[in-house]
């Protein structure tokens, strides 16, 4: 049995691949998952930061972070698989940088935490460990 995955509204999902005449191991079912994690929500507002042009910055994507909401290496233990967005913004400016984890337009904030599934999500614990 294969596996594919896929990214619908904001979630990896799975979907089993079956061929007929080939049987299924119990090793093959014991096998990792390879589905990303999904980030979670440190904020259902945006940070508004004010960026140095020419500097490089490391944007958290799975929310882990405890310097939000820059990245501060959390992923390595909490979201395997998740990395953080690096960039280099041209000019001095000051940004919305997204702190929901969900816009379409890393990093910056495209309103995106104004939808259903973000306002009625639960806000990530940062105490939780
Ligand atoms: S805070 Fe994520 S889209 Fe606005």
């Amino acid at each position: 049995m294969s596996t594919l995955v896929a990214k619908l509204d904001h979630r990896w999902i799975s979907f089993p691949l079956r061929q007929p005449g080939l049987r299924v191991t119990a090793a093959s079912k014991m096998q990792l998952s390879t589905v990303p994690p999904e980030p979670v929500i440190p904020s259902k507002k945006p940070f508004k930061v004010e960026l140095v042009g020419g500097k490089r910055y490391s944007w958290c994507t799975c929310g882990h972070s405890r310097n939000q909401p820059f990245c501060d290496g959390s992923h390595k233990f909490k979201a395997q698989g998740l990395f953080p967005l690096r960039f280099i913004p041209d000019k001095d400016a000051t940004v919305w940088l997204c702190g929901c984890k969900y816009t379409n337009n890393p990093p910056y904030c495209d309103g995106t935490h104004k939808q259903d599934f973000i306002v009625s999500a639960p806000l990530h614990d940062q105490t939780d460990c």
